[in-house]
């Protein structure tokens, strides 16, 4: 890794509404009175150090294919990360709190793709103690000058946020990468007045249906293992298996039909008795109107069953705020390579 990723700062531009909750062990549905929700903005620096001495963030585990592989973060890689949140973009400056958390590179291109699932704590302040969770998608290398992160969840101060960030490259040393810096799309100051008028906006439903291609054998797999633990070959359902992903989406079943996104991100065997996945993957739309929107799934998927039901708990772009449900029903699967075709609908509630 040395010397061809070395640091990074980003200002981060967080845009999120929370509401006020009540904790207990269980209620029986109740009714509560409608609740204000609040609307806060957070403006910080993020620093992202690979290499030297001291890194905030490093590798512990890849793919087979991975080696030799000239990206700096090559796709089946993951990293561990605690990097410091500062005030100001000098790493210097004063630190406010710290993002810990995975993130995985899950492009198979040279574009630089990431999937981040982090904990954005602060340590200082009003917000000592309170998080924000992020789960999105984190492309680095695209015609934008920012990106857009969802925020999933929160705690204490942040509690049942939802929301998104806003993170633009400050400094980046990277010497494989190229930043390309084109084009105003929508910045920060665009978001912000978009969550300006949230409370007059319509929530909109949208429908999705797709097939998921997840190859697993082959020269070209969509699919590699990127770590396994020892108790794995005893265990009659995989258990321990973490899969890296970058899989097609296709409008008809065939592998050969037209490509509408990628999920990408990874999903791990969490099952000891049955085959079941927990599934942590970014959908990403690469054509039409939801170009470069994308849609955060997080849940558990038993392969096995005709249908599972996953949690959609973000999104971003066209997809902002969004909350939802993913249904999962295998179309085809051969179960000596492991290649599956998936059929997917997805119904979402987003603004
Ligand atoms: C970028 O990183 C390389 C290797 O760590 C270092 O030699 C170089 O000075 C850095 N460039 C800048 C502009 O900081
Ligand atoms: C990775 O490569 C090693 C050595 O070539 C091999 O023994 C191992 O089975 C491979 N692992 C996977 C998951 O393909
Ligand atoms: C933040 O909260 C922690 C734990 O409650 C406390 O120990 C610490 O002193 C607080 N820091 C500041 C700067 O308020
Ligand atoms: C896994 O098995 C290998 C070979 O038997 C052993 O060397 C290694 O220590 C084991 N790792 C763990 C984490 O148990
Ligand atoms: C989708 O967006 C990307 C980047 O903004 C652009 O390069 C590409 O041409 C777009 N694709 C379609 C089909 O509109
Ligand atoms: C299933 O996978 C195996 C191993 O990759 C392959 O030999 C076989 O032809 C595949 N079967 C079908 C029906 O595609």
């Amino acid at each position: 890794m040395e010397g061809k990723y070395s640091a990074s700062a980003w200002v981060l531009i967080l845009c999120i509404a929370t509401v006020p909750v009540h904790c207990k062990y269980h209620s029986d549905g109740e009714q509560t009175a409608p609740v204000k929700e609040k609307k806060t903005h957070l403006r910080f620096f993020l620093h992202d150090t690979i290499s030297g001495k001291k890194p905030s963030s490093v590798m512990v585990a890849h793919a087979n294919l991975t080696q030799g592989d000239n990206n700096p973060t090559p796709f089946g890689s993951v990293f561990v990360f605690d990097d410091p949140l500062t005030e100001g973009p000098e790493p210097t400056s004063r630190v406010i709190g710290n993002a810990r958390g995975i993130y995985v590179s899950s492009s198979q291109g040279k574009d630089l793709s990431l999937v981040v699932y982090a904990d954005y704590g602060f340590t200082t302040g009003k917000f000592n103690g309170s998080s924000i969770s992020l789960f999105s998608r984190l492309p680095l290398v695209e015609a934008e000058p920012t990106h857009e992160v969802a925020v999933v969840g929160g705690r204490k101060k942040f509690r049942m946020a939802r929301g998104f960030a806003k993170l633009k490259p400050h400094y980046f040393n990277a010497t494989n990468v190229f930043m390309v810096v084109q084009g105003i799309t929508e910045g920060p100051n665009a978001a912000e007045a978009w969550f300006k008028k949230l409370p007059h906006a319509k929530e909109k439903v949208t429908k999705l249906h797709f097939y998921f291609h997840d190859i697993a054998s082959g020269k070209n797999p969509t699919a590699v293992q990127v770590a396994q633990p020892n108790a794995t070959n005893k265990s009659p359902a995989f258990f321990g298996i973490i899969m890296m992903v970058d899989d097609p989406l296709t409008v008809r079943p065939e592998p050969t039909s037209n490509i509408m996104g990628r999920a990408q991100g990874f999903y791990g065997f969490a099952g000891m008795e049955e085959i079941e996945l927990i599934m942590t993957m970014n959908i990403v739309f690469t054509e039409g109107e939801y170009n470069g929107s994308s849609l955060s799934i997080l849940g558990r998927n038993p392969v096995f069953h005709r249908y599972r039901e996953m949690p959609v708990v973000g999104g971003s772009g066209f997809f902002r705020l969004a909350r939802g449900i993913a249904t999962a029903k295998t179309y085809w699967v051969n179960f000596t390579s492991g290649d599956a075709t998936v059929e997917y609908n997805i119904i979402v509630a987003h603004y």
